[in-house]
């Protein structure tokens, strides 16, 4: 690829767009030329706020576009599938915020599409490039924990159901509640830092026990109260995965939960070492003899987790090189989160081949 830079055009001015303009502005080798949002009075704000050039009302105006190197899709999840598949066939190169799709079979289509197309397909799993989570990694990858046989993650939101009766809250919309809201994160990361193994079973329960009564409410969202709520609001699940090791998620956007952080957690179980994150906390163990010895685990320096992962799209998107958060990772994280909510619906353990 030429010195010039990529031009990205940002799909959805929300919340987590907005969030993109600005690492797009302090990234390298790109810049956001469009910005396009289904409430254009939105995008027309955010187009003045970072200094973008050209606004859309709808996301296929900024998809016709030409001259567009690569797109960020930021909206409610119904429409990653069907904008990342467009953009795709456009020959677009994609950054897609999770989860990747509602469900594995959207999901699936995207994977296929961008093999078809050859183009970048990224997942903004951000967390992989927390300054913390580089360095839990690096000590798995320097062979300090050995292999890891059992992994507990979740993220227990006591009171913060986010936009009540928006998307957010819609099963059609969303897919599901906080176990693919923010369980895909932990979930991802978890799966990341054990070295990717395949799921091979899950059994899992949900429960709503909050938001069908509007209790619990949080702070993220807008709040639709002539919407409706049906989605879940705990989730509790076992992953086997097929090198025989097991992840437990537990995840809650509203939970009488005392005594649980209110930080999302990974502890992940090796055979010489363990590595704990909790909130912005490391921690590495191990046993030397008999005795249990903890340290803490530094944060590597460098930049911050969005801008990190932002110049790795960009590096991707210039080199053709695959990224680290691949499409097969969302696809591998919506397979699992599917079998969750298919274990609750019917009591069974849901078993995963990859045939
Ligand atoms: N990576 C993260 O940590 C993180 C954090 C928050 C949200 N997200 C994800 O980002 C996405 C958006 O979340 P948000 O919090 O920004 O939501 P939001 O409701 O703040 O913003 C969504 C925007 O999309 C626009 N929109 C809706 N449908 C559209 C369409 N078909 N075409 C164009 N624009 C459309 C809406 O007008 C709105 O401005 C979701 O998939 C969510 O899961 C990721």
């Amino acid at each position: 690829m030429s010195n010039t830079n990529i031009k990205v055009g940002v799909i959805g001015a929300g919340a987590i767009g907005n969030i993109h303009m600005g690492a797009f502005a302090k990234a390298e080798g790109a810049e956001v030329a469009a910005v396009a949002d289904a409430y254009l009075p939105l995008a027309q704000q955010r187009a003045e706020e970072h200094g973008i050039g050209t606004v859309h009302g709808s996301p296929q105006e900024l998809l016709e576009d030409e001259s567009i190197d690569a797109v960020v899709i930021g909206v409610p999840n119904q429409f990653h599938a069907p904008l990342a598949i467009e953009a795709l066939k456009r020959g677009k190169h994609v950054l897609l915020e999770k989860p990747m799709a509602i469900d594995s079979e959207a999901a699936r289509t995207i994977v296929l599409e961008a093999e078809k197309s050859g183009k970048v397909l990224m997942m903004s799993h951000q967390m992989r490039w927390k300054a913390l989570n580089r360095a839990v990694k690096a000590r798995i990858d320097a062979g300090d924990v050995g292999p890891i046989y059992n992994a507990k993650a979740g993220w227990f939101r006591k009171k913060g159901i986010p936009g009540w009766g928006s998307w957010f809250t819609r099963k059609d919309q969303a897919g599901g509640g906080p176990l693919i809201d923010i369980g895909v994160h932990m979930l991802d990361l978890s799966l990341y830092l054990m070295g990717n193994p395949k799921p091979v079973s899950v059994y899992g329960s949900t429960y709503a026990e909050f938001g069908p009564k509007r209790e619990g409410i949080g702070t993220w969202g807008t709040p639709n109260w002539e919407g409706y709520y049906d989605v879940e609001d705990l989730a509790s699940a076992l992953i086997k995965l097929d090198n025989g090791a097991t992840l437990s998620l537990e995840v809650s956007w509203a939970a009488h939960a005392a005594g649980l952080p209110e930080d999302p957690f990974i502890h992940l179980m090796g055979t010489k070492g363990g590595v704990s994150i909790v909130g912005d906390r490391g921690t590495y163990v191990t046993h030397t003899d008999n005795e249990v010895a903890e340290s803490e685990i530094t944060p590597l320096d460098g930049d911050e987790d969005r801008d990190l992962m932002t110049s790795h799209f960009i590096e991707c998107v210039r080199e053709g090189k695959q990224p680290i958060a691949s499409a097969l990772s969302g696809y591998t994280n919506n397979r699992i989160l599917d079998a969750i909510y298919e274990s609750s619906r019917t009591g069974n353990e849901v078993k995963l081949s990859w045939n």
